[in-house]
């Protein structure tokens, strides 16, 4: 049984993680979105909303729930008895970042494998970040967002 994590802020939730989100439930057995809840981060979205889009958007996804977590991603994969985390890499400026945490991950739990994903060239560009900046100004996000959304995101800077 291969059990994944594909964990995030999802802060929130763009096209570029939902085309990993189907890419990687193809790949495993079972695939749990982990929400990070970090209450120390000023989140747009409550993590019980985070939670729900996500819900949503994968219901047609038999082997993909959803789920939060607070603290280490580690305790959080064996608590749920995962054995693998799965992260997209959108370019080299990700990369740094991404070894240095999937290293001290597989040093403090050597069970947990970290594979990346390349997203796709579409979406490379794409960030929650960069969404918000844009939403934050009434910007256009519909390449950048599942389309159910727009409305609750752009709701969030009172348009
Ligand atoms: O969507 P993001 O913000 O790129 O997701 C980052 C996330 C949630 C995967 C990462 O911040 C994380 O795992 N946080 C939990 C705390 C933790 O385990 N940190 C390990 C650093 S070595």
């Amino acid at each position: 049984m291969r059990r994944a994590i594909y964990p995030g802020s999802f802060d929130p939730v763009t096209n570029g993680h939902f085309d990993m989100i189907e890419r990687s439930a193809k790949l495993v057995d079972e695939l749990i979105i982990g929400v990070l809840n970090n209450s120390s981060k000023n989140s747009l979205f409550s993590v019980g909303e985070r939670v729900s889009m996500l819900e949503e958007l994968t219901c047609h996804l038999p082997n993909v729930t959803v789920d939060s977590f607070d603290g280490l991603l580690v305790d959080f994969a064996k608590r749920i008895d995962a054995t693998i985390i799965i992260r997209g890499l959108r370019a080299v400026t990700d990369f740094e970042y991404e070894l240095q945490i999937a290293q001290t991950n597989h040093e403090v739990y050597p069970d947990i494998e970290t594979v990346f994903l390349t997203t796709r060239l579409e979406y490379a560009y794409i960030s929650s970040t960069i969404v918000k900046e844009f939403a934050s100004y009434g910007g256009d996000i519909s390449h950048f967002v599942p389309q159910q959304f727009m409305g609750h995101i752009y709701a969030k800077y009172g348009y």
